[in-house]
This record gives C-alpha cells, sequence and structure tokens, in this order.
C-alpha cells in the first residue's frame, strides 16, 4: 500500500505579505480557488494509496485539519511538530509513524506547496517510481531545468533502470550560480522535484547510516506519541533536542541507493512572487492581475490585490502585493530577497 506524507511545516516566507507565519503558504489559495495544500490532496485522486499522512506545525493544526475536510479527507492522522527542523526529521517522524503496526509501506512524500497541472503524467511517473521503490531505491522525480536556478537540488543521471528511470551518479542541493550554469551547459542534470517514492524501513536505514542522531531523537520522540482523536503529538522535548537538516543534505546527496523518474508534467515549486507569476494566465502584456486591479501600458507585472482597488501606470517587471495590513512593492529579479523583509519583521518583534 502506498501512504501519501504531505509535508507543511514549511514557512513559505518569499511569498510575504500574503504567506504568514500563522498562516503560511501551502494554506493560502495562492493560485486557483483552492489552497496548495488542498491542490496536492487533489493530486491523490486517482492512486491507488492509504489515507494521506500530513506533518505540520503544530500552531497550524485547525488549519491543516479544516483544509483536509474541505477536501473530503476526514479523521487522517496529522503529526504535530513542536518546532520546525527540517524535512529529515519530518519524514523521519513519518516513517516511523506508518510502522508503527508493524508495516513497512511505500511512503509518497509530496511537498504541500507545487502545482502540477498534468495530473495523469504524474500518476504514471508514480507507478514508475513504485516499481523502483520496491527494488529498495529511494526514488526522486526530475525535472528537465529551464534555466541556472540556485533554490534546487540537481541530480545527475546515471545508467538506465526501470521502464524510465535512472540511477543517480550524482545530487548536489542548491548549488552556487557558476555550479547551476555548468550544470545546465553540460545538459545530464535533471532538478530534483522533492517529492520522493520509498519504502519507509529503506529511508530509515539511510537515516541510520548517514544521520544517525536525527533517527534517535525522532525514534524517542515517536515513542512519546501521545494522540489526541486524528492528531499525533510527538514527545516534545526529544523532538527539540533533533538535530536540524533537510532530507537532501541528510542522504539524497550521500545515498547510493538513489534513483530517479523523469516527470513532464509542467511542475512548478511555488516558491516566490516570479513564480506565481510564471503560472498565472496573463493578460496580453503579460500581467498577472489578482482582485481589483487597473493597468495602464504596464507590461510583465503581478498585482495582487486584496482589500483596496490598485492601479499601475507604465511600470514593467514589477511586484505589487496589497493586504489588510501590508503592501509590497518588488523588483521581479529581486523576488527571492522577499524572505529578509520577514527576517527584519522578526527582529524587530
Ligand atoms: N512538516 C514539515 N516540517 N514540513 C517542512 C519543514 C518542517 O520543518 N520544512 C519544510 N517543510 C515542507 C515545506 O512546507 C515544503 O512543502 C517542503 O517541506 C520542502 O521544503 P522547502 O523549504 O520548500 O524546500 P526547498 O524548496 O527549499 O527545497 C526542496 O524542494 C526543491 C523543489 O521544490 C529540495 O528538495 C530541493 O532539492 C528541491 O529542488
Ligand atoms: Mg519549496
Amino acid at each position: 500500500m502506498l501512504v501519501p506524507v504531505i509535508m507543511a511545516g514549511g514557512m513559505g516566507t518569499r511569498l510575504w505579505p500574503v504567506s504568514r507565519e500563522h498562516y503560511p503558504k501551502q494554506f493560502c489559495a495562492l493560485v486557483g480557488d483552492t489552497t496548495m495544500l488542498q491542490q496536492t490532496i487533489g493530486r491523490l485522486d486517482g492512486l491507488d494509496c492509504a489515507p494521506p499522512l500530513t506533518v505540520c506545525n503544530e500552531e497550524h493544526r485547525f488549519l491543516a485539519a479544516e483544509q483536509l475536510r474541505q477536501a473530503g479527507i476526514e479523521n487522517a492522522p496529522i503529526l504535530l511538530e513542536p518546532v520546525g527542523r527540517n524535512t529529515a526529521p519530518a519524514i523521519t517522524l513519518a516513517a516511523l509513524q506508518a510502522m508503527a503496526h508493524g508495516a513497512d509501506p511505500l511512503l509518497l512524500v509530496m511537498p504541500a506547496d507545487h502545482l502540477i497541472p498534468d495530473v495523469p503524467a504524474f500518476h504514471r511517473g508514480v507507478e514508475e517510481a513504485k516499481t523502483l521503490a520496491e527494488e529498495g531505491r529511494l526514488v526522486t522525480f526530475g525535472i528537465v531545468p529551464t534555466g541556472p536556478e540556485t533554490g534546487f537540488g540537481y541530480i545527475r543521471r546515471g545508467e538506465k533502470i526501470g521502464e524510465t528511470g535512472f540511477a543517480v551518479s550524482g545530487f548536489e542541493e542548491k548549488p552556487d550560480l557558476a555550479t547551476a550554469k555548468s550544470y545546465l551547459k553540460d545538459g545530464g542534470y535533471d532538478w530534483n522535484s522533492g517529492m520522493f517514492v520509498f519504502r519507509a524501513s529503506v529511508y530509515l536505514d539511510a537515516m541510520q547510516t548517514h544521520a544517525p542522531a536525527i533517527l534517535d531523537a525522532c525514534r524517542t520522540a515517536i515513542a512519546g506519541v501521545e494522540s489526541d482523536a486524528y492528531f499525533l503529538r510527538p514527545e516534545r522535548t526529544a523532538f527539540e533536542a533533533c538535530p536540524s537538516d533537510s532530507i537532501d543534505y541528510a542522504v539524497m546527496e550521500k545515498t547510493d541507493r538513489a534513483a530517479v523518474v523523469p516527470l513532464d508534467a509542467g511542475w512548478n515549486d511555488i516558491g516566490s512572487w516570479s513564480a506565481i507569476w510564471e503560472a498565472q494566465d496573463k493578460d496580453a502584456d503579460g500581467n498577472a492581475l489578482t482582485g481589483d486591479v487597473l493597468q495602464v501600458a504596464s507590461k510583465n507585472s503581478i498585482v495582487s490585490a486584496q482589500k483596496r482597488l490598485v492601479a499601475i501606470v507604465g511600470v514593467e517587471e514589477l511586484v505589487v502585493v496589497e493586504t489588510a495590513d501590508a503592501v509590497l512593492v518588488a523588483s521581479r529579479d529581486a523576488v527571492q530577497n522577499v524572505k529578509e523583509i520577514v527576517t527584519q519583521l522578526r527582529s524587530a518583534k
């Protein structure tokens, strides 16, 4: 049986001021009418799988539960992290929980902040990934790079395995710009999509080899798990003591069991305002306008208005995001730095 693990514990700081500490991006409707979490759940329709196991921060439990319910998922387990320790511990908690009753299912790990327009292509990819995962591989989905992005992991394809998959002969998480450019020129690299399929025990074995301190802390936290209806609370002190790391640095860069399945499904990581602009419908001048917005002689801009009328005149490549209590104005090529505003806001608290 395939158990979907939904990772919904990130902060989404580059999407301020819509994404907030108390209401991070995965719980927001950024593209389309439903939230990123609900779109992630919707993508499971038609796959033969168990109810999803969602992992998020304690603070967001009611948001997660309510949005899951609206998406037709009731009473499925939600693992609540007392603090964020990044994705390696989050997935370790989920793998241990999934094995709690002696089972050893395949896990389909899905971040709750991606867009995948071509769902049938995604399902075909999952089927192929399952076959490789059953052979003991840690499988990720590879996306053909469209530019030298430094916010993604890069996978070097090795020998062909299975129908469409490849062994991974190299994995580098978030290279610098020069390295990313050299990978693009080389041509033998895919982006890591950040979605994974593996058997729970195979992932935990890899954690034992490459990140034993994380595994130990998560084992103790899960041994002391408290359940409150469908909310599962790992033991706080043990989890607070867990080192923080991503699955990519902790395991994927180090393991020799990685495999990649190419995915051509229009995948998009909704990480910044520029990524949202790319994913949205645009007017004839390339503007993506949401809410009460007027534009004159403007090009390739994104404007989102929640509470007031917003007008732009004679601007290009601009981002304007208006909410009840904050307005962002940014150049489209500087949107990665929006997170620094959140850092300033936090230090001013
Ligand atoms: N439960 C939980 N707890 N979820 C978390 C935590 C945590 O502490 N930290 C992050 N997440 C969730 C985020 O909400 C997101 O859905 C997912 O895990 C991935 O985390 P990101 O922080 O968005 O990672 P990234 O985008 O920088 O990098 C990853 O994804 C890229 C593709 O989007 C890596 O896997 C890259 O290699 C990959 O290219
Ligand atoms: Mg991301």
